[in-house]
């Protein structure tokens, strides 16, 4: 089973941009074998990415059997690796930005497409809750900076400082061996995305991240854009993203995982499709390494999952036959 170090070490990114790389490649394409490309999970299903998925379903699974919402599931269940700071991409103990910041970035979704989003949000530790008050108690979708933090205050959340000290020293490092040029960085990012489908049939979703690290200050990825890192419609299914957000948002990706539910295809045929889409548009980069994006789906009836650009992506399955569990993506591997 690999772990988000493989993935961290297998898709460095250019926290900077992409634009700046731009030149042929001979790529040799391969689709991963061995993967399970369709499986089936009774409701209630909680689906989330990588390894700290583990951890977030189980508090989610525990919320759900206590009768909270789906919401309220997702909002303790991927809290765990929100307040854990060996968790450096989520979070309290993200990675900072260039300048030393933490900035998080959080969505949430229900089966009735209600959203609430926060983006480049400092000093809550809890994007994700923040979110989720967005959704409930304003007429907006999503707050951003500043704003996202006054209201976040005004909700009751405290302010705090996210910088362990643990991320504050990599950052360090960071700074000794890097030039602020759009090169490749040796650091990535995993975003913990949740998907549920609860007893009664009904979709929600949430994701929550700290971005790349090293990212310009105000950087935003996919992950508080709904449509993009997150997206749902409980006519017919749910898919969620991890990986280089800019590539993400490029091509709306997860609501189109969900159109192409919507047009017949399986939550693996719909994940792959994107994943192929997003190589296609970045194929004549000189350098796919800055390059790894995945996506998790379920449709409806239960039909769930994953599928990323290269190796290393897993996540964490949840249902009442086969209890809590990591399963392996496949992948479309990029040799150079
Ligand atoms: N997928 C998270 C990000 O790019 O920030």
């Amino acid at each position: 089973m690999s772990n988000r170090r493989d993935f961290i070490k297998k898709a460095a990114i250019g926290a900077i941009g992409i634009g700046h790389v731009l030149s042929p490649i001979n790529a040799n394409v391969k689709i991963s074998k061995g993967f399970v490309t369709a499986k089936k999970a009774n409701k209630p299903l909680i689906i989330s990415t990588w390894n700290h998925g583990l951890a977030a379903n189980k508090e989610a699974w525990e919320q759900l059997k206590k009768g909270s919402s789906s919401l309220d599931a997702i909002v303790s269940g991927v809290g765990i690796p929100e307040a854990d700071p060996k968790v450096r991409s989520v979070g309290y103990g993200g990675l900072p930005d260039k300048e030393g910041k933490v900035t998080l970035d959080a969505c949430i979704m229900d089966h009735n497409s209600d959203c609430g989003s926060v983006s480049f949000l400092q000093g809550i530790k809890h994007p994700i809750a923040v979110a989720k008050k967005v959704l409930e108690n304003t007429p907006h979708v999503m707050l951003s900076g500043k704003g996202a933090l006054q209201f976040a205050v005004s909700e009751g959340f405290k302010e705090e400082n996210l910088l362990t000290l643990e991320s504050r020293k990599r950052w360090e490092k960071w700074l000794e061996n890097s030039k602020y040029q759009p090169v490749i960085n040796s650091e990535n990012h995993d975003t913990i995305s949740m998907l549920v489908l609860d007893k009664e049939g009904n979709l929600s979703g949430g994701c929550t991240t700290s971005g790349a690290a090293w990212k310009m200050h105000g950087r935003v990825g996919d992950s508080p854009i709904i449509g993009a890192g997150l997206f749902l419609d409980n006519d017919v299914g749910a898919a969620a993203a991890t990986g280089l957000g800019e590539a993400v948002i490029r091509t709306a990706g997860s609501a189109m995982v969900v159109e192409l539910m919507r047009q017949g295809k399986t939550p693996f045929e719909a994940c792959k499709e994107i994943v192929e889409r997003i190589y296609n548009k970045h194929k004549n980069h000189k350098d796919m390494s800055f390059l790894q994006v995945g996506f998790i789906a379920v449709n409806k009836k239960g039909d769930y999952a994953g599928y990323s650009l290269k190796p290393g992506f897993n996540y964490a399955v949840y249902d009442s036959e086969n209890g809590n569990h990591m399963e392996d993506s496949a992948f479309k591997m990029v040799k150079k």
